[in-house]
């Protein structure tokens, strides 16, 4: 198996090659159990103990393949995220289980608003370590440059910027920002949709913003990134360009065709 390499292949067969414990972070966009045809791949099944059973035997690979200061995020949604919690928390250990994420979608299309009930409006992200020896790189949502101007008021003889703190200094260059919490609310999914350059037209493709934030917090530069069901590559874009090493893999071969393309592979 080559590196910075796309694959098209049923992705358990793939897996099951696969030497253990090689891999710093694995990030999964599977199907999520929603009974639609997207045409690019079909998420209707018989039964969810059939999507369960798919999900299972997948995980346990990937948990195998990790290193053990490995890290995995699953993306999911209502449809099937609690039956997932409970599958990966017997397969990473319930105490594995950092955080679940709720990514706010923010697009609300007119069609969704006229639907009965509460508008669904976000999608949730599992995520795990293999131990306790863990990569995580705080992440910051930058102060505004009002909020510095009003707040940051003061300087050092090195020029360093700083307020005043229960009695000390806090450097701007030490907390740029708020610390990034499991609510996110800043990164939209409409950002992938026509307006944006980044959209290819294939459908559930996220954000690269999203997968910048996920790669940035949980590996570091030269690591290695995988994700199994690559789709047009978000994830293997994002990890190229934050100078990680990356594997991906589609059963599809529109999105491998993306892929390529996306990565100017040949
Ligand atoms: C939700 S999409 C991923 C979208 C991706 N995150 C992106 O930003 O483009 C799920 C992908 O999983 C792929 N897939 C589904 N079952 C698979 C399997 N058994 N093996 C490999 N790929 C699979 C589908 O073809 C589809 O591209």
């Amino acid at each position: 198996m080559k590196l910075n390499t796309v694959y098209l292949a049923e992705n358990l067969e793939f897996l099951r090659k696969l030497n253990s414990e090689f891999i710093d972070l694995i990030y999964i966009d599977p199907p999520f159990y929603t009974g639609v045809d997207y045409k690019e791949f079909d998420d209707k099944w018989n039964s969810l103990e059939d999507y369960l059973h798919f999900m299972e035997l997948r995980v346990k690979e990937m948990h195998r393949l990790l290193k053990s200061s490995g890290s995995f995020y699953c993306h999911s949604d209502a449809n099937a995220v609690f039956d997932l919690k409970l599958l990966c928390d017997n397969i990473f250990h319930k105490k594995y289980f950092r955080r679940e994420i709720i990514w706010n979608v923010g697009s609300v299309s007119g069609f969704k608003s006229q639907v009965k009930g509460w508008v669904r409006q976000h999608d949730t992200i599992l995520y795990y370590t293999k131990s306790d020896i863990y990569t995580f790189n705080k992440q910051y949502i930058p102060y505004k440059k009002d909020y510095i101007k009003k707040m940051f008021r003061y300087k050092d003889e090195d020029g360093r910027i700083y307020r005043k703190r229960r009695g000390g200094k806090q450097y701007l260059d030490e907390k740029p920002g708020n610390a990034v919490g499991d609510v996110w609310n800043d990164i939209y999914s409409y950002q992938t949709r026509t307006r944006s350059k980044e959209y290819l037209g294939y459908p559930t493709q996220k954000p690269e913003k999203l997968l910048e934030r996920i790669i940035l917090s949980s590996s570091n530069e030269g690591e290695l990134i995988a994700d199994f069901f690559c789709g047009t590559g978000t994830t293997l874009a994002v990890a190229n360009k934050l100078k990680r090493k990356w594997i991906g893999v589609d059963n599809n071969q529109k999105a491998i065709d993306l892929c390529k393309e996306r990565l100017r592979l040949d």
